[in-house]
């Protein structure tokens, strides 16, 4: 390019050619490297421009400017480190001071503050005030946020964060000059799901993290990156580690270009707490009795199969071993089982939840990615059907809400009454609505025409019957929709896992007259199917259990069934043998989001009596095949073809299951909607249900259940949202 044609400015002296215009002179500056001290700027939030930190010298100016708030001209002559700009960042600092408690050693800030750091630049040893420092009364906001409000320095982004991002109208500014205070107005907690990222956001400490105040200090941590597990999205996120054993935070990764981890919920916050739980199972064991030692243990595991081979043999029983796998599983784990199934016949993979094994949608298309900016910006509608974007992924729902700010942007809902915290249209939550819209009596109708680039996001299990598929085809068709804006969400990691590789068929109670033991992995003791299981046991209804003698290995972080003794009686399980593997943040393993990106999680603290599911599989099966003929099988070839067999979509895995990959397998096809079957048929009456009604622990997030903290949020939360005050 022609450097004629290009603008430029000059920094220090030195000569800088820039294209982008319209940008603040921090910002430009800050690209380059020219650090500029700074407490109320944020890249993501609107100027205030209060705290005059960030002055720099401009030629000609008689007075310095704050660079926050100025756009870059040409020809411009910066000096951002001038004896001016010295001087008058040292007088800014000093009134900034006369009010802030001198706490530093006990306050948890401390270390990563940005007032500390720039009093080490431009502060002074001696004060020239003597009166009382002012005090200001702390704040209950929470159970996440601890306040020190004298620590203040008013710089306003909790008050930007809470109105722009959260768009939660909680916080702001009483009173004037000297007596200003930022608060809530009136007594009460600030009710967000992204309430945390305050705490970020505070330059002092102001704002700090409750759960955890006075466990760390910043210098004793390590900052590892990792995945968030807590939603379908698998967004990167930083780990804060303590003597490589403790994590004390999750944080955003504070990357520009990467703006879906600027934010995170509460949710990815704290639900690593759970691997910290005292409920958390650290040794296995049998029948409630600690074994220390794993060859141990799977010397028992094999005298317990071995038991059951001759009894099922002696008894001519057909009889099967059921695996069912549940929450936060990797891609390594479902393969190793799903092979297991697949070589033999009394093994049987099942999940809990309802599967999609009618459906070939996924066969024509892969995900689009939502996120983007490019295509939410080219759109000027969006129609969600059966998602409630806030608690589903609270990121996607920021987009969302900054798509619409932009202005000419219109959100239509086909959902129970949510309160997504945007403004939107909400046309039914009943699904005779698309008959409706396909005849073409609806209002949707006109706009979904009018609408440039219109976007559609639906709920993946929405469709799992095919007369439902066909309909909606017909509806696509009928809008000549394009295929590219067509996206479903997955509700988490493992159903995303599960809904691109497999087929795995639910599990029914048929399944649990037929068998002779189970593995579960990962499954949550608050499933609805295993409630219904107890409740029929509670209704004594007969169930004709033909085999006596069962066997439960407990893939799990917590005990089985604690409290449900009886279930077990009842279902004839005399052994349960609790495994406890490595959690997310123990193991390396490979996950496939939403958007069908693979990501990997990182081990970041180390147990090392801990072992990975996969692995503990590897080695049983190992052992099997050493005793029993019929188990042979190999799992350090190259077992490609093998696998081929069962995944269905978009990736294929080259494994010997030490060393892991994936490789794309299908180019992209069209969706060519002439070719499919799409005669209009009889639509089934039913209501689309909010299915995730408790942000904290309601969802499919595994781990988030035993958070002291989450539990915590979700208590409050529920109190505040009751049957009469439903929509907050
Ligand atoms: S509490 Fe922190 S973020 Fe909020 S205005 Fe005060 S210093 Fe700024
Ligand atoms: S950062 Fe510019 S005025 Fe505060």
């Amino acid at each position: 390019m022609n450097n004629k044609n290009l603008n430029v400015f000059f920094i220090n002296n030195i000569k800088i050619y820039y294209t982008e215009k319209n940008r603040t002179i921090i910002d430009d500056l800050e690209n380059l490297n020219f650090k500029i001290p700074h407490f109320c700027y944020h890249s993501k939030l609107s100027i205030a421009g209060n705290c005059r930190m960030c002055l720099i010298e401009l030629k000609n100016s008689p007075k310095p400017l704050i660079s926050c708030a100025m756009t870059l001209t040409n020809k411009m002559e910066i000096f951002s480190h001038s004896p001016l700009v010295k001087k008058a960042r040292e007088n800014i600092l000093e009134f900034l001071l006369l009010n802030h408690p001198l706490d530093c050693p006990i306050c948890d800030q401390g270390g990563e503050c940005d007032l500390q750091d720039q009093a080490l630049m431009y502060g002074t040893s001696k004060t020239r005030f003597f009166n009382f420092k002012r005090t200001i009364k702390n704040k209950n906001l929470g159970p996440i946020v601890k306040t020190v409000m004298t620590r203040c320095i008013h710089c306003t982004k909790c008050i930007r964060f809470a109105n722009e991002i959260a768009n939660v109208l909680d916080l702001g500014v009483l009173g004037r000059g000297y007596s200003s205070e930022i608060g809530t107005y009136i007594e009460k907690i600030f009710n967000s799901e992204l309430s945390g990222n305050i705490i970020d956001i505070c330059p002092v400490g102001a704002l700090t993290n409750k759960p955890y105040a006075f466990v760390e200090r910043n210098w004793e941590l390590e900052q590892i990156k990792t995945i968030d597990f807590s939603d379908s999205f698998g967004n990167t996120v930083l780990a804060s580690i303590k003597n490589n054993s403790t994590i004390t935070k999750i944080q955003p990764m504070f990357c520009d270009l990467n703006h879906e981890t600027f934010w995170i919920s509460d949710k990815t916050r704290f639900n690593f707490e759970s691997i910290f739980s005292k409920e958390r199972l650290i040794k296995c064991q049998l029948n409630k009795i600690k074994i220390n030692n794993w060859a141990l243990l799977f010397k028992e595991i094999l005298f317990i199969q071995y038991f059951q081979y001759h009894l099922l043999f002696q008894e001519f029983l057909k009889q099967k071993l059921n695996i069912i796998i549940g929450e936060t599983l990797s891609i390594e784990l479902l393969n190793i089982l799903l092979l297991l199934e697949k070589k033999y016949s009394f093994i049987s993979v099942y999940s809990l939840e309802k599967s999609n094994n009618e459906k070939d949608f996924e066969t024509f298309f892969f995900i689009n990615n939502l996120t983007q900016n490019l295509k939410l910006n080219s759109s000027t509608l969006i129609l969600l059907i059966g998602i409630n974007s806030r608690y589903e992924n609270s990121i996607l729902n920021i987009r969302l809400q900054q798509r619409y700010n932009k202005g000419n942007f219109k959100i239509f809902v086909i959902n129970s009454l949510i309160n997504l915290l945007i403004p939107y249209t909400s046309i039914n939550s009943n699904s005779l609505i698309f008959k409706e819209i396909l005849e073409g009596n609806h209002f949707l109708c006109q706009e979904l025409i009018k609408a440039k680039n219109p976007l559609i996001l639906y709920n993946h299990s929405l469709f799992l019957k095919k007369t439902d598929l066909n309909f909606f085809f017909n509806f696509l068709q009928k809008f000549k929709f394009n295929v590219l804006n067509l996206n479903y969400l997955n509700s988490s990691l493992v159903e995303t896992n599960i809904n691109y590789l497999a087929t795995i068929k639910k599990f029914t109670l048929f399944n649990f007259k037929k068998t002779y033991g189970f593995f579960f992995f990962n499954v949550l003791f608050t499933n609805s199917l295993l409630n219904k299981f107890i409740e029929l046991l509670l209704l004594k209804s007969k169930i004709n259990i033909k085999n006596k003698f069962k066997f439960l290995l407990n893939f799990n972080h917590f005990e089985f069934f604690q409290s449900n003794k009886s279930f077990l009686k009842f279902y004839n399980i005399n052994i349960v043998i609790d495994i406890c593997g490595s959690s997310f943040y123990e193991t390396k393993e490979n996950y496939l989001t939403t958007e069908n990106i693979i990501k990997t999680s990182s081990k970041i603290i180390n147990q090392n009596n801990l072992k990975t599911y996969w692995k503990i599989i590897r080695q049983l099966y190992n052992l099997y095949s050493k005793h029993f003929l019929s188990f042979k099988i190999e799992f350090n070839q190259f077992q490609k073809n093998k696998f081929l067999n069962f995944l269905k979509l978009n990736y294929f895995p080259v494994a010997n299951l030490n060393n892991f990959n994936l490789y794309y397998k299908k180019s992209f096809n069209n969706l060519i909607f002439s070719k499919l079957n799409k005669k209009i048929q009889y639509v089934k009456n039913y209501k689309l249900l909010m299915w995730l009604d408790d942000f904290f622990l309601g969802g499919k997030d595994f781990y988030s259940k035993k958070s002291k903290t989450l539990i915590e949020c979700s208590k409050l939360s529920r109190l505040k949202n009751t049957n009469f005050n439903y929509i907050s």
